[in-house]
């Protein structure tokens, strides 16, 4: 298992280039399955769970060609509708197969995804979609089967909370359905605008993607992509963390090829907390730290509020700022394995319930710490890039699930930091 060996204390200076975004191209990848024709996607990050994804559909049914960070899809006949709980152990996001899968094939057979290390996260919300649109649920073995035989009609479906992957999954289920399907309580994440102008692009008709409310008009057949492909948005998490990595150190970065305005609510609070911030062009953040920051308190909301993706590499931010900040997650239930971990380094942080309360400014000094989720894995990196000394991140696998060459690229901009076996 590869470990980080992570050197602190060098402030970062240069230039970082944000990768295409994963949770972006998970569903746009999914959506594949809508069509019997062939589909291109650019700028898909070449990250574990992509990979995963990529497995899965090829055992649905899936022709899959990648070049670089290119990939072309063709999924002429559904072979097996079936996510297998080998992989959806691995990857939550699987389940986004099961509403493309009934529209097309009218059954998907999709392990239950079980225990997860932020929270319980259920796909009830999922299911109850479906059924709503006509599907027939039954679960039995630790496997959801869904049936529609006769297809899926539209339906008015109000989701009792936001949820992102929800309403991707029925965003697609519904492009295929009879009449009409309306999404109330959608969430307005840049990845489900993503999705829709994708599917928009392959003949579905939505409107109203980036809003509460999403009108879907099901059609017979979608397409694949036309000439020219799809390109998929710029990842705003791994953005966030590089704003993050040059802000901790006291760097001077410009991140570039992202969406600002996807990392507002980060940046609205890193300049509350000291931190210089412009925009030279429209792709580009451009952040200088002095590395003295100020305590400032956050909760992590749905998008546009601030991303529970970054919350645990703001908690490493708040670190190292002066006073006492309280961090409120609000999405998940258990979301907060980082804390004993950064505490190891020297962090004082006390958790209770949903929040935790940093006091600041503390010396990390460099440890053995072990990564425990994707985005908890940043914020050790983030602490480890500041911390006096080595810092050695064990199971690593978790980050790589989700950035694409985060050491090169931290190390291009002059951190010190290796992989090893
Ligand atoms: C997506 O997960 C992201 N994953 C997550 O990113 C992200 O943390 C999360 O949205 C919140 O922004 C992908 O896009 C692939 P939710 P998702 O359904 O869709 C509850 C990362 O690090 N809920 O919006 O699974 C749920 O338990 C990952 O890249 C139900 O109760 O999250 C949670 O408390 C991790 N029933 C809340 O809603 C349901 O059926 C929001 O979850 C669905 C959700």
């Amino acid at each position: 298992m590869d470990k980080f060996v992570i050197r602190g204390g060098i402030p970062l200076h240069g230039t970082i280039e944000t990768s295409g975004s994963k949770n972006s191209a998970l569903p746009a990848l999914a959506a594949a399955l809508l069509t019997e024709e062939p589909m291109l996607l650019h700028r898909i990050p070449r990250v574990r769970d992509i990979k995963t994804m990529q497995r899965l559909l090829v055992d649905i049914g899936s022709k899959i060609e990648v070049k670089g960070d290119t990939v072309c899809l063709d999924t002429p006949r559904i072979v097996s509708p079936e996510a297998p709980y080998e992989l959806v152990k691995t990857m939550r996001a699987s389940s986004l197969v099961l509403g493309p899968l009934v529209a097309r094939a009218g059954r998907a057979r999709v392990s239950m995804p079980g225990g997860c290390a932020i929270g319980a996260r259920p796909i009830d919300f999922h299911l109850n979609g479906l059924e709503q649109l006509g599907a027939k649920i039954n679960q039995e073995h630790g496997y959801i089967e869904a049936q529609a035989a006769d297809g899926l009609r539209g339906a008015l479906i109000k989701f009792a909370r936001i949820t992102v992957t929800g309403t991707e999954d029925l965003l697609m289920a519904a492009t295929l359905a009879r009449g009409e399907t309306v999404l109330e309580n959608a969430a307005r994440e840049p990845e489900v605008v993503d999705l829709a102008e994708l599917l928009i692009k392959m003949g579905a008709k939505i409107d109203g993607a980036g809003t509460s409310t999403i009108r879907i008009q099901g059609v017979a057949k979608l397409h694949g992509t036309p000439k020219g492909g799809h390109t998929i948005i710029a990842d705003r998490i791994e953005a966030g963390t590089f704003l993050i990595a040059a802000a901790i150190t006291g760097g001077d970065v410009k991140v570039t090829h992202c969406v600002p305005e996807h990392v507002r609510a980060l940046i609205a609070k890193m300049q509350q907390a000291g931190v210089e911030i412009t925009e030279p062009d429209a792709s580009t953040v451009h952040i200088r730290s002095s590395g003295k920051l100020r305590a400032v308190d956050m909760t992590t909301e749905e998008y546009p509020g601030f991303a529970t993706d970054l919350q645990a590499q703001y908690m490493a931010l708040m670190t190292q700022a002066e006073g006492i900040s309280i961090i409120t997650e609000t999405i998940f239930e258990n979301r907060f394995m980082h804390a004993q971990e950064l505490a190891r380094m020297g962090a004082k942080i006390r958790l209770d319930g949903r929040q935790a309360i940093i006091a600041g400014k503390s010396d990390l000094t460099g440890a053995g710490v072990i990564a425990s989720d994707l985005r908890a894995s940043a914020s050790l990196v983030l602490a480890a890039l500041v911390a006096k000394g080595e810092t050695v991140i064990d199971r690593v696998y978790h980050i790589d699930r989700g950035y694409e060459k985060i050491e090169s690229k931290l190390s291009r901009a002059g951190a010190s930091v290796r992989r090893v076996e």
